[in-house]
């Protein structure tokens, strides 16, 4: 028996998903139960789970059978190239995950964190103060800034000034509809209208992959550093395979991270009490950003390809089939998270874990930077709690959503700063 979900015709069904995305999840789930069918336009019908369990059943297809690359591969594949650890499935993949987790492993990304608190510093510096901002947009400059300087290991200021202008543009013009959703047998006819959308896109990406060479073709010559290039070139990837993975780092890591930032602002500005014990509270905030990650997950999916049928909850899913859970359904499931709208960091105090836990997805293809992306987290929250009073200037909670792959604040957290007087010793 296939899982149930609803009849409308999959252009509405997309519609609604992209007007409300977190309202359908619940709607489907009130309505269907925990395993239901989604059909988008041009795409196999997705099957999303509403709990830990069943999630893991999906994940545990890592071991074969499922492919979370080929999930991704369509979209992705101009932006990232074909030598990606987010696009690739298999011995390949396995390959490329091998040489992406030691320089991202929590001890590794620790000799970050002078430098993380130092960028955040010195961006902060520059932040408005006495009038209302989009506090996602500084988040980002940010995390883009924590790439350029930590993963790529960019040090000259003229490189660093060009990647910054650029970068953005890359991942703006790579995430649009016209780009990610073209058919791949179109690519080459766009590719000759010099005006295309998609000839834009591989002018960038062309001035991109130009720094990029440039700067592995370099490095191969120098001694090493602590960065993460430095360390993908020691594993003996090519030098197309390395450009790759500094691209996928980029695309996975950049706005992901900055939204966790900015949800967490969203949330801490509307909690009061919980704010009033930041930042110096270090256990308390690491609980803080667990259930900030917990009630409004960045990414809202983790979805395999099926190339086997699989049992799930009673129904059998076909193969070609997607199948994933939906993660603010499993983190809302309030047999494990009792009273799961409540803010409550301490769910995830005294080290208390849950499966259920999966903002960073599961299984083998567990998100490769959780560790990077957690220690930014904190270091940034705390650089900016030290510096500055943020209020939201519309005490109202922001909604949810759509921002490519991400649940974003509707108004990307608003806030105003003022100084604090005196300021706060680190
Ligand atoms: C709050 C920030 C972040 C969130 C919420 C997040 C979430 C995720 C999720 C849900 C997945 C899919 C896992 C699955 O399919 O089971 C993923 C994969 C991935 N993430 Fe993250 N991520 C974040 C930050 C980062 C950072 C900072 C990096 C690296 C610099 C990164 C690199 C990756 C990569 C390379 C993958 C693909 C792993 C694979 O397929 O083997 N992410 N992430």
């Amino acid at each position: 028996m296939l899982p149930p979900g609803p009849r409308l015709p999959s252009p509405l069904q997309l519609a609604w998903f992209a007007r409300d995305p977190a309202g359908l999840f619940e709607s489907c789930h009130r309505r269907y139960g925990p395993v239901f069918t989604m059909r988008y336009p041009g795409f196999p019908p997705e099957v999303y789970v509403a709990t830990a369990e069943l999630a893991e059943q999906v994940y545990r297809t890592d071991a074969g059978g499922g492919n979370a690359g080929e999930a991704r591969r369509d979209f992705l594949e101009p932006l990232v190239g074909a030598h990606s650890v987010l696009t690739l499935d298999g011995d390949d993949w396995a390959k490329h995950r091998k040489a992406l987790t030691p320089p991202l492993r929590a001890r590794q990304v620790a000799g970050y964190h002078d430098e993380i608190a130092a960028i955040a510093a010195e961006k902060i510096a520059t932040w408005p103060l006495g009038e209302p901002f989009t506090l996602r947009d500084r988040m980002q400059e940010i995390t883009l800034e924590i790439i350029i300087r930590l993963v790529f290991g960019i040090r000259d200021a003229g490189r660093i000034g060009r990647l910054r202008a650029l970068l953005p543009r890359l991942i703006e013009a790579g995430g649009s509809m016209s780009v990610a959703m073209l058919p791949p047998r179109l690519r080459e006819p766009m590719a000759r209208l010099p005006f295309s959308p998609y000839a834009r896109f591989l002018r960038v990406r062309a001035a991109v992959d130009a720094i990029l060479f440039e700067e592995i073709a370099r490095r191969r010559k120098e001694p090493e550093g602590t960065d993460v290039l430095s360390r993908l070139l020691a594993t003996g990837l090519g030098d197309q395979e390395v450009r790759d993975e500094l691209i996928t780092l980029l695309i996975a890591g950049h706005e992901t991270t900055a939204t966790g930032l900015a949800w967490a602002f969203e949330r801490l500005l509307r909690l009061p009490d919980v704010l009033r014990r930041l930042p110096d509270d270090e256990p308390y905030l690491d609980a803080v950003i667990k259930e900030v990650l917990r009630v409004r997950p960045v990414v809202y999916e983790a979805p395999r390809v099926l190339d086997a049928p699989l049992r799930l909850g009673g129904y059998e899913i076909p193969a070609g089939w997607y199948a994933g859970p939906s993660i603010p359904l499993v983190h809302h499931d309030a047999a494990v998270f009792p009273s799961p709208e409540e803010f409550r960091p301490e769910r995830f105090l005294d080290g208390q874990q849950s499966r259920a836990w999966m903002p960073f997805g599961g299984g083998r293809r567990f998100c490769v930077g959780a560790q990077l992306a957690l220690l930014e987290m904190r270091v940034i929250i705390r650089e900016v709690l030290r510096r500055l009073e943020l209020t939201a200037p519309d005490p109202a909670p922001e909604a949810r959503r759509l921002a490519n792959v991400t649940f974003a604040p509707a108004r990307l957290t608003r806030v105003t700063a003022r100084a604090h007087y005196p300021a706060r010793t680190p």
